[in-house]
């Protein structure tokens, strides 16, 4: 599955503001007494995660950014680099080889909006190998398939729910945790041992958000196409009714997500 460099643009000042800062905070203070952090990020996409968080770490960090599409990695690579950042852009298919990612001097886990692509097996093995190597991880934006619009439309609902199923189609991971990541992944962690900070971070778009407010509608109704349990019809009449809302500025949006930081309880 692709991610168009215009749309992970469009999104990171909304994922920016919607990081839960709880779970940020306990990022921060774990990372404090270190004096230099080596960090992978997984699925960096155009490196939204560190510039999220490179100021909340030590001033020395070295990131390795993993992602398999080349293009998207060779911008998330050319970032500023200031003297005591390194960055070390990494091809990877995480499908195929997440074991080799987390190979080498890595002390943090770091990832935003992947895991409600992966499956189950995908996320056990992260979290097995995260745990064989005492390595704390932190994910942020897994959607959690809570979404509320405003004004409230009919066929809202109906849309919604083919969402969530489509987000649990294959996308490249097998079938995909899609909203259900949200919930599950803590426990995961949970259960081999780590102590769990989460938190929400629900994107909250309000009527002069009207660029991503439209991007994500758009990418609901085809959603919702491609699941099949709504009419053509139903659907165009649904987005022409959700734009003209966006057009008069009257539209507002709350898609949930969350964040969270494992962390094992005796750390290396
Ligand atoms: C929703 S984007 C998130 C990007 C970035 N973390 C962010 O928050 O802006 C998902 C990312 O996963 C990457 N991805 C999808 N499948 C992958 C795979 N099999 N191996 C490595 N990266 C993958 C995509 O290229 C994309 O950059």
């Amino acid at each position: 599955m692709s991610f168009s460099s215009t749309w992970l643009t469009l999104r990171e000042p909304y994922d920016r503001r919607a990081r839960n800062p709880a779970v940020l905070e306990a990022v921060t203070a774990w990372a404090a007494e270190r004096p230099s952090i080596a960090i992978v990020d997984l699925a960096c996409g155009l490196g939204s995660t560190l510039r999220a968080m490179t100021e909340r770490l030590p001033k020395r960090q070295s990131w390795r950014l993993v992602d398999n599409d080349l293009s998207l990695l060779a911008r998330a690579g050319a970032l500023e680099k200031p003297p005591d950042r390194s960055v070390t852009p990494v091809p990877v298919d995480l499908a195929r080889d997440l074991e080799a990612a987390l190979d080498g001097p890595v002390e943090l886990v770091t990832t935003s909006a992947l895991l409600d692509l992966v499956s189950h097996e995908w996320l056990d093995r992260l979290v097995t190998e995260a745990a064989a190597r005492r390595l704390p991880v932190y994910a942020a934006l897994s959607y959690d398939g809570l979404a509320t619009l405003d004004p409230v439309d009919v066929l809202d609902a109906a849309v919604i729910d083919a969402v969530n199923q489509h987000q649990r189609g294959d996308k490249g991971f097998g079938p995909a945790l899609g909203p259900e990541a949200a919930a599950t992944a803590p426990t995961r962690f949970e259960a081999l041992g780590y102590t769990v900070t989460q938190g929400a971070s629900d994107w909250v778009f309000g009527p002069k958000d009207a660029e991503i407010q439209t991007e994500v509608l758009t990418g609901w109704a085809v959603a919702a196409r491609e699941i099949g349990e709504c009419s053509i019809g139903d659907i165009i009449g649904w987005l022409a009714r959700r734009r003209d809302h966006i057009a008069a500025g009257r539209s507002s949006m709350r898609v949930g997500h969350v964040d969270f930081f494992a962390r094992p309880i005796a750390m290396r």
